[in-house]
């Protein structure tokens, strides 16, 4: 791919936290961990990522707004562009040192994402993409899987963890009906990953609800540009604001959304029922 000079700072910065990051889950046990909340473990390891893509992406593009998952958001002078950051993505997997988590990096520029990157240092591998230059793995071109059946499909999610309990049943609705019609499903907990497997052809579609900006705002970009379809999760384009999420290819993307609306109908008809008692 021919690198442009945004996704040239966004590689370095994500390297260079990278670094970062795997030096820390070399050395998991001795972290100091702070706890935000039950099953919200935010580590030592993650603010210094977030620390280093900070500085670096802001000495590359002074003025950038900068929002991280961390820190918050800094207003920048140029009100058009802002970075979406997530430093870690799959914290959990990260303090159990499971290799399966990744920085994520996103652009938005005008309300638009146009750029995006996501880089699990465990495996090397780097997932870039940028509006209209298509989506990559390292050197490799990203597509879409062509798969159009649901019972071929492979689907990822995300399950509500304790401290979210109140999306238990709701999920737990959501995954039983996807269950009945898709080939299979994973949890594998970090939600720019499973964007970036949609993207790769790995797996064939992906949702959740409750998560944040900073989690999908680059996968976002790499679903696109892969040729795949990103929405929230009732098939509108309000997923940053919304916090829910589905895409897969066209057929993918499109049946999954009806089953999340059958299961949502499906769960509410036992309650309007009794109501009506
Ligand atoms: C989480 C991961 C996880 C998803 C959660 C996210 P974090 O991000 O992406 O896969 O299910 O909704 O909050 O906390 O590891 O940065
Ligand atoms: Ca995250």
């Amino acid at each position: 791919m021919l690198y442009s000079a945004t996704i040239n700072v966004m590689v370095k910065a994500a390297r260079r936290a990278g670094r970062s990051l795997k030096r820390d889950l070399g050395e998991i046990e001795h972290l100091q961990v702070s706890l935000k909340g039950p099953a919200n473990f935010v580590s030592l390891a993650d603010k210094r990522a977030e620390e280093i893509l900070l500085q670096d992406l802001s000495k590359a593009r002074p003025g950038y707004g900068f929002i991280g998952e961390e820190g918050g958001m800094r207003e920048g002078t140029d009100k058009s562009h802002t970075w979406i950051v997530d430093p870690l993505d799959g914290t959990t997997n990260f303090l159990h040192g499971i290799p399966q988590f990744a920085i994520s990096i996103g652009l938005q520029r005008e309300g638009t994402m146009i750029a995006g990157l996501i880089y699990n240092p465990a495996n090397e591998e780097l997932y870039m993409a940028e509006r209209g230059q298509g989506a990559w793995l390292n050197n490799t071109r990203l597509r879409v899987a062509a798969r159009r059946e649901l019972a071929d499909a492979l689907i990822t999610c995300g399950i509500p963890p304790l401290n979210r309990a109140d999306g238990h049943a709701r999920f737990q609705s959501e995954l039983a009906h996807v269950m009945r019609h898709a080939g299979n499903v994973r949890r594998l907990g970090s939600a720019a990953l499973d964007m970036c497997f949609v993207a790769a052809g790995r797996c064939d579609g992906y949702w959740e609800r409750g998560i944040q900006t900073w989690d999908m705002a680059a996968g976002i970009v790499l679903i696109r540009e892969a040729g795949g379809f990103v929405s929230d999760a009732e098939g509108r384009s309000d997923m940053m604001s919304n916090g829910t999420v589905c895409c897969g290819n066209e057929y993918i993307h499109r049946r999954l959304l009806d089953l999340l609306r059958e299961a949502d109908a499906g769960r509410r008809a036992p309650l309007a029922r009794a109501a009506q008692l």
